[in-house]
C-alpha cells in the first residue's frame, strides 16, 4: 500500500474524527483510534470509505501506558510504518483548584498529557527510523492562557505545548517535524453544554470554530509542504488574545 500511514487518537467524534476524514481525503489510510465509543468510531471509518477514503480502527486507552507501546507495535508490524500520529484524544473535568480531588487532577493530566509520552515515544522511534514524520498535538487556548476552572486541563495543555517544542528539536534532524494546534472553542460535545453568550463576546470571529476548520490545519501540518514547521503553534481560535 502507497498510503501514508495516519495515527488518529480519539477519532470516534469530534475534532478527531474530523481530522481523520480530512487526512483520508487527503491520501491517508487513517488508524482511528478510540477508547470505548466502537459504534461512533466505526461511524467515523464507515464515513471516509463512502467518500472514497480507507482507514481501520485500533481501540486502546491512551491514558494507559501499558496499552500504546503494544498498540504501535502491532501498527508497526502490520503496516510497517507510522508517517502521521495526530495526538487528538482528550477530556476536561473542570473545577475551581481548592474543590478539586486529587484524582481529578491526575485523570485529566493523564489523558491529556502522559497520552503525549505514550502514544508518541513509540511512534517517533518509528519516524526517527524511517527518516520522516509528522507529528501534530491538539493543545488548547487553556494551556497558553489559562482559565479558571481548567487548572488541570490548562497544566496538560501547556504540557503537550512544552513537550512538542523540546521533541520538535531532537528529533528536526531525522525529518521529523512536531507542532501543536491550539484552538479556541470548536463546536463539539466537550463545548456542547457551556453558556454560549459569555463566551461569544469574547471572540472576535464572533462565532465557535468548526471541527473541519482544525482539521484543514492539521493536514497542512502533516503535509510535504510543511516540512519546514517544527515546533510551532497554530491557534485556530477566531482571534481570541493569547
Ligand atoms: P470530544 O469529547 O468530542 O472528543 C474527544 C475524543 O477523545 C473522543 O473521541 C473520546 O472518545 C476520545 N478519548 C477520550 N479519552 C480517551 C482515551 N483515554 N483514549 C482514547 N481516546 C480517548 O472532544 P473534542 O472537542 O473533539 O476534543 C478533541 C481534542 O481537542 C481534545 O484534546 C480537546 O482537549 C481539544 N480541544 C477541544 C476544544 C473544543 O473547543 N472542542 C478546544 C481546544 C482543544
Amino acid at each position: 500500500m502507497d498510503k501514508k500511514i495516519a495515527l488518529v487518537t480519539g477519532a470516534s467524534r469530534g475534532i478527531g474524527r474530523a481530522v481523520a476524514a480530512a487526512l483520508a481525503a487527503s491520501g491517508c489510510h487513517v488508524l482511528i483510534n478510540y477508547r470505548s465509543r466502537q459504534p461512533e468510531a466505526a461511524e467515523t471509518l464507515a464515513r471516509i470509505q463512502h467518500a472514497g477514503g480507507s482507514g481501520e480502527l485500533y481501540p486502546f486507552d491512551v491514558a494507559d501506558v501499558a496499552a500504546c507501546g503494544p498498540a504501535v507495535a502491532g501498527i508497526i508490524q502490520t503496516h510497517k510504518r507510522i508517517d502521521v500520529l495526530v495526538n487528538n484524544a482528550g477530556i476536561r473535568h473542570d473545577s475551581l483548584m481548592v474543590f478539586m480531588p486529587a484524582e481529578q487532577w491526575s485523570q485529566v493530566i493523564a489523558t491529556n498529557l502522559n497520552s503525549f509520552f505514550n502514544v508518541t515515544q513509540p511512534v517517533v522511534k518509528q519516524m526517527a527510523l524511517q527518516r520522516r514524520g509528522r507529528i501534530v498535538t491538539i493543545a488548547s487556548t487553556a494551556g497558553q492562557t489559562g482559565v479558571e476552572g481548567q487548572t488541570n486541563y490548562a497544566a496538560a495543555k501547556a504540557g503537550v505545548i512544552g513537550a512538542s517544542k523540546a521533541l520538535a528539536r531532537e528529533v528536526a534532524k531525522r525529518g521529523v517535524t512536531v507542532n501543536v494546534l491550539a484552538p479556541g472553542f470548536i463546536e463539539t460535545d466537550m463545548t456542547a453544554g457551556l453558556p454560549r453568550a459569555p463566551l461569544l463576546a469574547q471572540i472576535p470571529a464572533g462565532r465557535f470554530g468548526q471541527p473541519e476548520e482544525v482539521a484543514a490545519a492539521a493536514v497542512f501540518l502533516c503535509s510535504e509542504a510543511a516540512g519546514y514547521i517544527t515546533g510551532a503553534v497554530l491557534n485556530i481560535n477566531g482571534g481570541v488574545y493569547t
